[in-house]
Order: structure tokens, then sequence, then C-alpha cells
């Protein structure tokens, strides 16, 4: 009798344990620590969308070594949509058979064996935009997987998510990833549709601002019932979110085009000093096997790449804008400044900037460039020479479709 009494007491106890060992709480925060300053990679979509395989990664991962990308800062290399094969009985994902016969884990391996990271795509809705399954109802599931194949980077589009939320459906992925426990860069792809600047910080590490990029300097695309923008386009379409964005959490104005064939060389340093000057993610969007000169040295370029990796993380502004031509700042650390003056117009325009007379005030940040009190010496980012200081007016011009970039150093 005694004996029943306590195998009794014995059976209570250990399952009020068992049911308090099961209450766990989702976290709905990204892991910290990541992404500090804006990530930098490379993504398969802009040049190759569906035609990815196990071959292209390896040999783009192989390019971002030997081209000197990687020594500038490259880290990731993603793969966009289309890797997907099927889900098993089970449920699990599987990737391409044909088009990654060795499987995820062995890419990651060699992508981790270069000193790299690699990165994948999903989607929260049931199928991605390129038609393969999503994770809709497999977030936990799918999350596990990537983190049992090494994956460090996911983007998570938002196509078919028919009645879904997005800060609920980001935030269910993020569970996922902080469940799966291994860190990964969330970068939320939702256009910009539900404010993701407001509720994105805590939940993911960078977020989409717009529709999709098209690789042209200054036009619209109608795709019928959606369109993609140019480089110029999407550049306007950063305005007013500035003070969202900061370490770790920043506004992703889409992938780049540079070396990609549509654009000039000057339109290209314009999209890349841009592209740093919004502190915005420099995920190269070309055929990393296949570059030119100007292409390496418009992407590897270290004083434009510096200006974007800051740590202060503060993203630019523009000063003014007259007639297709704009003059943007950036507050660096230190007490340094980043400026570009770009030229949109169809012609040259001359600049003639007196340091000391421009008020050049940051109101969001609380940053204030002072030529009065303070003697900056200025370098341009583009040739890496010093061109004086900010004692003396500057006088020069910039062609068509250009950019002059500089940086003040206190
Ligand atoms: C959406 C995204 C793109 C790309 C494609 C893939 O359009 O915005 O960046 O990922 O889907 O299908």
């Amino acid at each position: 009798m005694k004996f029943r009494f306590l195998l009794l007491i014995a059976f209570f106890t250990s399952s009020v344990a068992f049911s308090q060992g099961n209450n766990y709480v989702q976290n709905y925060n990204k892991f910290d620590g990541l992404a500090l300053t804006p990530p930098m990679g490379w993504n398969s979509w802009n040049k190759f969308a569906c035609n990815v395989d196990e071959k292209l990664i390896k040999e783009t991962a192989d390019a971002m070594v030997s081209s000197g990308m990687k020594q500038a800062g490259y880290t990731y290399i993603n793969i966009d949509d289309c890797w997907h094969g099927d889900r098993d009985s089970l449920g699990f994902i599987h990737p391409d058979s044909k088009r990654f016969p060795s499987g995820m884990k062995a890419l990651a391996d060699y992508v981790h064996s270069k000193g790299l990271k690699l990165g994948l795509y999903s989607d929260a809705g049931s199928q991605t935009c390129g038609g393969r399954p999503g994770s809709r109802g497999y977030e936990f599931q799918d999350a596990l997987t990537y983190a049992s194949w090494g994956i460090d980077y996911l983007k998570y589009d938002w196509c078919n998510t028919d009645g879904l939320k997005a800060e609920g459906a980001y935030k269910t992925i993020t569970a996922a990833l902080r469940k799966a426990g291994r860190p990964m860069v969330l970068s939320i792809c939702e256009w910009g549709t539900d404010k993701p600047w407001v509720w994105g910080p805590s939940v993911g590490h960078l977020w989409r601002t717009s529709g999709d990029i098209f690789n042209c300097f200054d036009c619209i695309e109608d795709h019928g019932t959606w369109k993609s923008w140019g480089v110029m386009q999407i550049l306007d379409k950063q305005d007013g979110l500035r003070q969202y964005a900061g370490p770790g959490h920043w506004n992703d104005p889409d992938m780049l085009e540079i070396g990609n064939g549509k654009l000039t060389a000057g339109e290209d340093r314009a999209h890349f000093a841009m592209w740093a000057m919004l502190a915005a993610p420099l995920i190269a969007g070309n055929d990393l096997r296949n570059m030119n000169q100007e292409t390496v040295e418009v992407l590897t370029n270290k004083d434009i790449i510096a200006i974007n990796q800051d740590v202060l993380g503060v993203q630019g502004f523009q000063y003014s804008k007259l007639d297709g031509f704009e003059v943007w700042f950036k507050p660096l650390n230190h007490g340094n400044w980043a400026v570009s003056f770009l030229n949109r117009a169809g012609e040259t325009k001359k600049i003639d900037f007196n340091w000391q007379i421009e008020k050049v005030k940051d109101e969001v940040f609380k940053k204030e460039l002072n030529a009065n009190s303070i003697l900056y010496k200025i370098k341009n980012a583009w040739t890496r020479k010093s061109v004086g200081t900010t004692k003396n007016g500057l006088k020069t011009e910039v062609p068509s479709h250009d950019v002059l970039t500089l940086i003040l150093e206190k």
C-alpha cells in the first residue's frame, strides 16, 4: 500500500515536471549581433533568375575569392528562387536533385571552406514567386532543415500569401529560426507594402522597401499587373525611411545591377555610390565569373565600401536637388562625412560648393557638418586621392549620369 502511494506521488511529480519542461515560449526576435553593418554578398536572381545549380554557386564562390571581392568584404553567396525540389512524404523540403545533386549540406560545406557564407530563399506563402514550394505551414520544419544544412542567411519572400498578415508571418519564421538555433540573417522581402520598417527591426536584419529593381538607370518597366523600377526610381522610393535604419536593421533598396551590361560605367558608379550612401546591403547581382575590369573596380572600391560599412550605421540623406542634380550627405564615425554629387540629368553639371556657407545638418541623427569651425581634409572616394580641404570651395563638374563622391575627414 505504502509502495503504491509512493508510486502515485512519483507519477504526479514527474508529470508536473514534464508539463513544465514543455512550456516553450516562442522567441520572435531575430538573432542579435548579425549584420551590424549592411550585409555584403551576391545573389543569383538579377542575372540568373531560375537558372541556378551547384556548379554556378561553387564557381561564384571561387570567383568571389579570386576577384578580390571577398577581400573587399563580400561574404554571403545567396541562392534565390528555384533551388527547390519537392517536399517528401513527411513534409521535408529537398533541393532540386538535378540542379543540386550533391545536396545543400555539401554545397554549404564548400562555400564555408572558402571562408564565405551560404544563403537560401523561401517564401511566406504557399508557393514562391517562381512557383516552388513555399514555407507556409512548414516554417519550423524548413528552419530546422536549413539549420541542418548550415545555412547562414534566409531571404523570405511574399508571393502567394493570401490571408496572411506580414508582421505575423515574418515573426513566425523568426521564431522558427530561433527554435532551430542556428544564427541566420533574415532578409524580409515584403516589398514595403505593410511598412516593414516599422515592425521589422526586431524581426529581421533587413527589409525590402520597394518592388524589384529593373536593369536600367532611369526607367519603369511595366509588367501589366506589377512594375519594376530603375536605379533612380528605387533611390526615390527611399525617401522618409532613414530613421528606421541602423546597426543590425537596414532598409534594403534591392540588389545591385552593376556589371549586368545595361548601365554605363558612370551609371554603375552612381548606383554603387548611392547604395553606399543609403547604408544599403551591397548584394551584387551579376556574373562574378565574367567581370570586366571596370565592374571589379566599382564593386571593390575600398572607400565607397568604407562609406557603406561605416560603424555608425547612419543612412545618408538628400541635402539638395535642382534640375536633376542632387547632393547627398552621410554622417560617418568620428565626426567624418561622405558627400555625393549625383548627376541624373542628360548634360554635364557644374559644382560650385562653398563648405563654409552651406548648412549641412542631420536633424534625425543630430549631426552637423561645421566647416567654419572644423577644417576637414577632402578625399575623392573614386580616385582615392586627396583633393584639398574645406577651406576652399569645391569647383568642378560631374558628367551626365555619374557621381562624384568625397570623404571629409577631421
Ligand atoms: C520576388 C523578389 C525578387 C526575387 C523573385 C524570385 O520578385 O522580390 O527579389 O526573389 O521574387 O522569384
